[in-house]
């Protein structure tokens, strides 16, 4: 069944503007090859609690913020991979909700998770996350895994994390937008930025002023350090070790940041970083 997709004001019809997948003529995103460790990562840990949650909570709701076409291509060998919300649609999640901004990338998505059986469980969103989030139907007494994957600090503001927050029980798996958004922008985060600063949206406040900023790592790390009190504040006690992601060069791209309420994820995301970064730990599923 081709899922639904509930259009919203904010939803932006612009062209696509990545390439167009030579196999289903269907839009793609560029990628790098460090995505397939961000993949591998998210789905190890997705599947760990989906299992591991099936007889404790009824419903188990996918929830992914920023979901991209559903494809990818790896720009170094030219070869395709599934993009996140197909490398998790066949887990034992109960519900699917994807939300993604741009029209194409959206129509792409329900295309091709149509042929998948979990596809009559799945709805898709079409604009911006911030207008989607108010408008979702999560039943009550629902675990909900949310993944927040944007290209930039800019488009995830902590706002976003209350209204999830707000909506539902959930777990946290957050991409931090580490070289680009905060250590190469470190020139434009002075004291004087105004709270419309993407530095003060994405925290939720603007704590960042008082940091020292004579080196950007440290900045960075004090920024961290920062987010992670504000998601504890929401309850968000156990965060767990973040991975940071790099080019072959190894230059920082981003964090993924797991944070839950209770110590059992923790233990899902401590296991899925070893089992990922780590495999010859063998610690078994
Ligand atoms: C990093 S990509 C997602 C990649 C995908 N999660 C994956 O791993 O295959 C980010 C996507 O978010 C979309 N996007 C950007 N701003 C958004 C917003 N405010 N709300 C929802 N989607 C947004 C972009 O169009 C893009 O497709």
């Amino acid at each position: 069944m081709r899922p639904p997709i509930h259009q919203l004001a904010s939803a932006d019809p612009s062209p696509w503007s990545d390439a167009l997948s030579p196999s289903d003529g269907l839009p793609i995103r560029d990628s790098g090859p460090w995505i397939a460790t961000k993949h591998r990562l998210l789905t190890y840990c997705a599947e760990l609690f989906a299992t591991g949650m099936q007889h404790k909570w009824r419903s188990r709701v996918y929830l992914e913020l920023f979901s991209g076409p559903g494809k990818c291509v790896v720009r170094d060998t030219g070869k395709e991979a599934p993009g996140s919300p197909l490398k998790v649609i066949n887990h034992l999640f109960t519900r699917f909700i994807f939300t993604e901004k741009n029209r194409a990338a959206a129509e792409a998505l329900a295309t091709r998770i149509e042929p998948y059986e979990n596809s009559s469980r799945t709805e898709i969103w079409c604009g911006d996350c911030a207008e989607a989030v108010p408008h979702l139907h999560i039943p009550k007494g629902s675990l909900t895994f949310a993944f927040i994957d944007p290209t930039g600090i800019g488009h995830a503001p902590f706002a976003l994390i209350e209204a999830l927050h707000r909506k539902t029980q959930c777990d946290l798996l957050i991409n931090i937008q580490h070289g680009m958004g905060i250590k190469m922008n470190i020139h434009q985060y002075t004291p004087d930025a105004d709270e419309q600063s993407a530095l003060t949206r994405f925290l939720g406040n603007d704590g960042w002023k008082r940091l020292p900023r004579h080196h950007p790592g440290d900045f960075f790390r004090g920024v961290l350090d920062l987010y992670k009190g504000q998601l504890d504040r929401l309850g968000f006690a156990f965060t767990g070790r973040e991975v940071l992601i790099e080019t072959q060069k190894r230059t920082p791209l981003y964090l993924l940041l797991f944070a839950s309420k209770h110590e059992r994820g923790k233990e899902f995301w401590e296991k899925s970083v070893k089992g990922v970064m780590h495999p010859e730990l063998d610690f078994g599923l």
